[in-house]
Protein backbone atom coordinates (compact mmCIF):
# COMPACT_ATOMS: atom_id res chain seq x y z
CA UNK A 1 0.00 0.00 0.00
CA UNK A 2 1.01 3.81 -0.81
CA UNK A 3 0.82 5.11 2.27
CA UNK A 4 -0.21 8.57 1.53
CA UNK A 5 -0.57 9.75 5.02
CA UNK A 6 3.10 10.20 6.16
CA UNK A 7 3.38 13.12 3.57
CA UNK A 8 2.01 16.48 3.94
CA UNK A 9 -0.38 16.19 0.75
CA UNK A 10 -2.83 19.03 -0.55
CA UNK A 11 -4.84 17.92 -3.28
CA UNK A 12 -5.97 21.68 -4.78
CA UNK A 13 -7.87 21.49 -8.42
CA UNK A 14 -9.10 24.95 -8.19
CA UNK A 15 -5.96 26.71 -10.05
CA UNK A 16 -5.48 24.37 -13.64
CA UNK A 17 -7.12 25.44 -16.15
CA UNK A 18 -7.33 22.65 -18.56
CA UNK A 19 -9.96 19.74 -19.08
CA UNK A 20 -7.71 17.41 -17.46
CA UNK A 21 -3.59 17.92 -16.40
CA UNK A 22 -3.70 18.88 -13.64
CA UNK A 23 -7.05 18.84 -12.31
CA UNK A 24 -5.84 15.99 -9.62
CA UNK A 25 -2.91 17.70 -8.10
CA UNK A 26 -1.06 16.04 -5.14
CA UNK A 27 1.58 18.61 -3.65
CA UNK A 28 4.14 17.50 -1.60
CA UNK A 29 6.55 19.65 1.07
CA UNK A 30 9.65 16.86 0.72
CA UNK A 31 9.67 13.45 -1.25
CA UNK A 32 12.69 11.40 -2.69
CA UNK A 33 11.25 12.17 -6.37
CA UNK A 34 8.12 13.06 -7.82
CA UNK A 35 8.14 10.39 -10.79
CA UNK A 36 9.37 7.65 -7.52
CA UNK A 37 6.49 9.06 -6.00
CA UNK A 38 4.13 8.62 -9.12
CA UNK A 39 5.15 5.38 -10.24
CA UNK A 40 4.38 3.99 -6.47
CA UNK A 41 1.24 5.47 -6.49
CA UNK A 42 0.94 3.47 -9.80
CA UNK A 43 1.89 0.23 -8.81
CA UNK A 44 -0.88 0.22 -6.03
CA UNK A 45 -4.19 -1.20 -6.72
CA UNK A 46 -6.14 2.17 -6.85
CA UNK A 47 -6.38 3.47 -10.55
CA UNK A 48 -4.52 6.84 -10.52
CA UNK A 49 -6.50 9.22 -13.22
CA UNK A 50 -4.72 10.44 -16.71
CA UNK A 51 -3.56 13.97 -15.61
CA UNK A 52 -2.64 13.79 -12.50
CA UNK A 53 0.67 16.01 -11.12
CA UNK A 54 2.46 15.40 -8.43
CA UNK A 55 4.56 18.77 -7.18
CA UNK A 56 7.12 18.62 -4.75
CA UNK A 57 8.59 21.39 -2.81
CA UNK A 58 11.63 19.44 -2.37
CA UNK A 59 13.40 16.44 -3.47
CA UNK A 60 15.94 14.60 -1.80
CA UNK A 61 16.64 12.31 -4.40
CA UNK A 62 15.92 14.75 -7.90
CA UNK A 63 16.60 12.31 -11.05
CA UNK A 64 17.87 13.36 -14.07
CA UNK A 65 18.85 11.52 -17.28
CA UNK A 66 20.98 9.27 -17.96
CA UNK A 67 21.39 8.25 -14.33
CA UNK A 68 22.00 11.87 -12.99
CA UNK A 69 20.70 13.93 -10.10
CA UNK A 70 18.89 16.96 -10.24
CA UNK A 71 19.49 19.36 -7.99
CA UNK A 72 16.74 22.24 -6.97
CA UNK A 73 16.99 24.46 -4.08
CA UNK A 74 13.29 23.53 -2.00
CA UNK A 75 10.79 26.15 -2.22
CA UNK A 76 12.12 28.13 -5.61
CA UNK A 77 11.29 26.11 -8.08
CA UNK A 78 9.39 23.66 -10.18
CA UNK A 79 9.54 19.92 -9.74
CA UNK A 80 6.89 18.04 -10.47
CA UNK A 81 5.56 14.61 -12.74
CA UNK A 82 2.74 14.23 -14.38
CA UNK A 83 0.78 10.57 -15.62
CA UNK A 84 -0.50 10.32 -19.15
CA UNK A 85 -1.61 7.30 -20.55
CA UNK A 86 -1.33 7.33 -24.47
CA UNK A 87 -2.46 3.84 -25.30
CA UNK A 88 -3.36 5.37 -28.77
CA UNK A 89 0.59 5.93 -29.75
CA UNK A 90 2.55 2.88 -31.10
CA UNK A 91 5.46 2.34 -28.83
CA UNK A 92 7.88 2.72 -32.17
CA UNK A 93 6.29 6.54 -31.79
CA UNK A 94 7.17 7.11 -27.98
CA UNK A 95 9.75 10.03 -28.63
CA UNK A 96 6.43 12.29 -30.33
CA UNK A 97 5.56 12.08 -26.14
CA UNK A 98 8.93 14.11 -25.66
CA UNK A 99 8.47 16.48 -28.40
CA UNK A 100 4.98 17.47 -27.21
CA UNK A 101 5.97 17.45 -23.99
CA UNK A 102 9.00 19.76 -24.67
CA UNK A 103 7.25 21.80 -27.12
CA UNK A 104 4.61 22.07 -24.73
CA UNK A 105 6.75 23.77 -21.67
CA UNK A 106 9.38 25.86 -24.23
CA UNK A 107 5.85 27.61 -25.39
CA UNK A 108 4.24 27.98 -21.81
CA UNK A 109 7.56 29.92 -20.86
CA UNK A 110 7.34 31.83 -23.88
CA UNK A 111 3.95 32.95 -23.56
CA UNK A 112 4.50 34.13 -19.66
CA UNK A 113 8.20 35.70 -20.06
CA UNK A 114 7.96 36.70 -24.09
CA UNK A 115 11.91 35.15 -24.07
CA UNK A 116 12.53 32.95 -26.55
CA UNK A 117 12.69 29.66 -25.62
CA UNK A 118 14.82 26.53 -27.47
CA UNK A 119 14.77 22.92 -27.14
CA UNK A 120 17.87 21.33 -26.90
CA UNK A 121 17.79 17.99 -28.45
CA UNK A 122 16.05 15.38 -26.39
CA UNK A 123 14.69 17.80 -24.13
CA UNK A 124 16.30 19.62 -22.49
CA UNK A 125 14.39 23.14 -22.02
CA UNK A 126 17.50 26.38 -22.81
CA UNK A 127 17.43 30.37 -23.07
CA UNK A 128 20.16 31.16 -25.20
CA UNK A 129 23.08 28.68 -24.46
CA UNK A 130 21.93 27.64 -20.71
CA UNK A 131 19.96 25.14 -19.40
CA UNK A 132 16.39 26.71 -17.63
CA UNK A 133 15.11 22.84 -17.00
CA UNK A 134 15.01 19.09 -18.18
CA UNK A 135 12.33 16.20 -18.78
CA UNK A 136 12.68 12.86 -17.80
CA UNK A 137 9.66 10.68 -19.03
CA UNK A 138 9.78 7.21 -18.17
CA UNK A 139 7.50 5.23 -19.79
CA UNK A 140 5.49 2.10 -18.75
CA UNK A 141 5.11 -0.29 -21.74
CA UNK A 142 2.93 -3.33 -21.20
CA UNK A 143 2.11 -5.66 -23.69
CA UNK A 144 3.33 -3.96 -26.76
CA UNK A 145 1.56 -0.72 -25.53
CA UNK A 146 2.15 2.39 -24.00
CA UNK A 147 0.44 2.01 -20.81
CA UNK A 148 1.60 4.80 -18.57
CA UNK A 149 4.01 7.86 -19.02
CA UNK A 150 5.98 9.42 -16.25
CA UNK A 151 6.46 12.78 -17.29
CA UNK A 152 9.25 14.50 -14.73
CA UNK A 153 9.48 18.10 -15.08
CA UNK A 154 12.14 20.22 -13.11
CA UNK A 155 12.41 24.27 -14.16
CA UNK A 156 14.67 26.73 -12.39
CA UNK A 157 12.71 29.35 -11.73
CA UNK A 158 13.65 31.89 -8.60
CA UNK A 159 16.58 30.09 -7.43
CA UNK A 160 19.10 33.12 -7.40
CA UNK A 161 22.34 30.64 -7.51
CA UNK A 162 23.51 27.33 -8.97
CA UNK A 163 26.61 25.14 -7.43
CA UNK A 164 29.79 25.46 -10.02
CA UNK A 165 29.41 21.81 -10.77
CA UNK A 166 26.37 23.56 -13.09
CA UNK A 167 27.82 25.90 -15.01
CA UNK A 168 24.98 25.74 -17.60
CA UNK A 169 22.37 26.16 -15.17
CA UNK A 170 19.82 29.13 -15.91
CA UNK A 171 16.57 30.48 -13.71
CA UNK A 172 14.27 32.84 -14.78
CA UNK A 173 14.94 35.05 -11.88
CA UNK A 174 18.58 35.46 -12.99
CA UNK A 175 17.48 35.93 -16.58
CA UNK A 176 14.41 38.64 -15.55
CA UNK A 177 14.78 39.92 -12.22
CA UNK A 178 11.59 39.18 -10.56
CA UNK A 179 10.11 36.22 -8.89
CA UNK A 180 6.91 33.67 -10.42
CA UNK A 181 4.13 32.29 -8.74
CA UNK A 182 5.19 28.79 -9.35
CA UNK A 183 1.46 27.26 -9.43
CA UNK A 184 0.79 29.92 -12.24
CA UNK A 185 3.49 28.28 -14.52
CA UNK A 186 2.78 25.05 -13.71
CA UNK A 187 -1.10 25.81 -14.75
CA UNK A 188 0.23 27.30 -18.05
CA UNK A 189 2.51 24.45 -18.28
CA UNK A 190 -0.35 21.95 -18.00
CA UNK A 191 -2.55 23.76 -20.52
CA UNK A 192 0.09 23.86 -23.52
CA UNK A 193 1.35 20.48 -22.48
CA UNK A 194 -2.63 19.37 -22.32
CA UNK A 195 -3.11 21.48 -25.83
CA UNK A 196 0.01 19.47 -27.90
CA UNK A 197 -1.22 15.83 -26.44
CA UNK A 198 -4.58 15.94 -28.44
CA UNK A 199 -2.99 17.35 -31.45
CA UNK A 200 -0.75 14.30 -30.95
CA UNK A 201 -3.99 12.30 -29.95
CA UNK A 202 -5.29 13.46 -33.11
CA UNK A 203 -2.73 12.34 -35.35
CA UNK A 204 -1.60 15.55 -36.07
CA UNK A 205 2.47 14.40 -36.13
CA UNK A 206 3.69 16.18 -38.91
CA UNK A 207 2.49 19.51 -37.26
CA UNK A 208 4.79 18.52 -34.29
CA UNK A 209 7.63 17.50 -35.66
CA UNK A 210 7.63 20.80 -37.63
CA UNK A 211 7.17 22.54 -34.25
CA UNK A 212 10.09 20.73 -32.52
CA UNK A 213 12.61 20.96 -35.19
CA UNK A 214 11.33 24.63 -34.99
CA UNK A 215 12.56 25.19 -31.42
CA UNK A 216 15.89 22.76 -31.69
CA UNK A 217 18.84 23.84 -30.19
CA UNK A 218 21.82 24.42 -32.84
CA UNK A 219 19.21 23.86 -35.55
CA UNK A 220 20.81 24.10 -38.58
CA UNK A 221 24.16 25.72 -37.56
CA UNK A 222 27.63 24.70 -37.84
CA UNK A 223 28.87 23.44 -34.57
CA UNK A 224 31.31 21.13 -32.51
CA UNK A 225 30.06 17.86 -31.03
CA UNK A 226 32.05 14.85 -29.81
CA UNK A 227 31.31 10.85 -30.44
CA UNK A 228 33.06 8.79 -28.67
CA UNK A 229 36.99 10.04 -28.82
CA UNK A 230 35.99 12.26 -31.97
CA UNK A 231 35.60 15.53 -32.14
CA UNK A 232 33.91 16.98 -35.63
CA UNK A 233 31.96 19.99 -36.60
CA UNK A 234 28.62 18.98 -37.86
CA UNK A 235 24.88 20.88 -38.63
CA UNK A 236 21.55 19.69 -36.71
CA UNK A 237 19.45 18.85 -40.31
CA UNK A 238 16.41 16.69 -38.56
CA UNK A 239 15.32 14.70 -35.59
CA UNK A 240 14.36 10.97 -36.80
CA UNK A 241 11.00 9.69 -36.19
CA UNK A 242 12.61 7.42 -33.64
CA UNK A 243 14.10 10.43 -31.91
CA UNK A 244 17.63 9.68 -33.24
CA UNK A 245 19.51 12.99 -34.07
CA UNK A 246 20.47 13.27 -37.50
CA UNK A 247 23.49 15.53 -38.37
CA UNK A 248 25.28 16.52 -41.71
CA UNK A 249 29.09 16.32 -41.31
CA UNK A 250 31.64 16.20 -43.38
CA UNK A 251 31.41 12.73 -43.81
CA UNK A 252 28.02 12.76 -45.06
CA UNK A 253 24.88 12.34 -42.71
CA UNK A 254 24.87 10.68 -39.22
CA UNK A 255 22.96 9.71 -37.05
CA UNK A 256 23.15 9.37 -33.05
CA UNK A 257 21.65 8.45 -29.56
CA UNK A 258 21.75 10.39 -26.49
CA UNK A 259 24.54 8.15 -25.04
CA UNK A 260 26.40 8.58 -28.14
CA UNK A 261 26.66 12.37 -28.78
CA UNK A 262 28.22 15.71 -26.54
CA UNK A 263 27.05 19.30 -27.98
CA UNK A 264 30.53 21.26 -26.86
CA UNK A 265 30.11 24.37 -25.93
CA UNK A 266 33.28 26.26 -26.76
C1 LIG B 1 17.40 16.22 -16.92
O1 LIG B 1 17.57 17.28 -17.53
O2 LIG B 1 18.34 15.49 -16.66
C2 LIG B 1 16.00 15.84 -16.51
C3 LIG B 1 15.64 16.42 -15.18
C4 LIG B 1 14.26 16.06 -14.69
C5 LIG B 1 14.03 16.53 -13.27
C6 LIG B 1 12.61 16.35 -12.83
S1 LIG B 1 12.26 17.19 -11.33
C7 LIG B 1 10.72 16.39 -11.21
C8 LIG B 1 10.94 14.96 -11.64
N1 LIG B 1 11.39 14.16 -10.52
C9 LIG B 1 12.62 13.71 -10.70
O3 LIG B 1 13.25 13.01 -9.87
N2 LIG B 1 13.12 14.14 -11.85
C10 LIG B 1 12.15 14.92 -12.58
Amino acid sequence: MNDLSKFNITLQNNIISGLFIGQNLVTLNEVDSTNNFLKNMLSNSKPVPEGTVIMAESQYAGRGQQQNGWHSEAGKNLTFSLLLKPLFLPVSQQFDLNRIVSIGVATALETLTGLVIKIKWPNDIYYNDKKLGGILIENVVQTGQLKNAVIGIGLNINQQQFPPTLPHAVSLKQILHQDYDLKKILSEICKHIEAWYLRLKAGHFDDIRRQYVDKLYWFNQEKQFKAGQSVFNGKIIDVRESGLLLLSTENGPAEYNLKEIEFLNK
